[in-house]
């Protein structure tokens, strides 16, 4: 099993079985980083700022206000990596909280056994 195979199956699941603010923050920022356009990452930067990064914010992330921040200077010269360290983070509170769960998935269950077969 590769690491690279084990960390989409997690993605799906964690698509799956949890919705919260976290993963959409996780799905906005992979979309974001594929944005080509100045203004377009202008516009989706502030976007994802106010709806999960500012204090108060409708769906605020669990991050600590240096890394909070660190965005807000980040996006006033939004770049494809303005939310990488935030992201990581994030990434490692869902692993944290989901992964022990996730072992004991169906999903992952049947991963492990189509790895045996081959
Ligand atoms: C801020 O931007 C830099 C460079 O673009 C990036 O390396 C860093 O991870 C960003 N900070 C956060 C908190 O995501």
């Amino acid at each position: 099993l590769f690491f690279q195979d084990i960390k989409l199956v997690f993605e799906d699941f964690l698509r799956t079985e949890y919705s919260d603010e976290n993963l959409l923050f996780w799905l906005a920022c992979e979309k974001y980083k594929k944005l080509t356009k100045v203004t377009e990452t202008t516009i989706a930067a502030k976007r994802i700022y106010t709806e999960f990064v500012q204090a108060g914010a409708p769906r605020q992330i669990n991050i600590d206000c240096v890394t909070r921040e660190e965005i807000s200077k980040n996006i006033s010269q939004p770049g494809p990596n303005c939310f990488d360290r935030a992201q990581k983070l994030i990434y490692g509170l869902m692993e944290n909280d989901c992964y022990p769960r996730f072992l004991k998935s169906e999903i992952y269950q049947d991963l492990l056994e189509q790895a045996e077969q081959q």
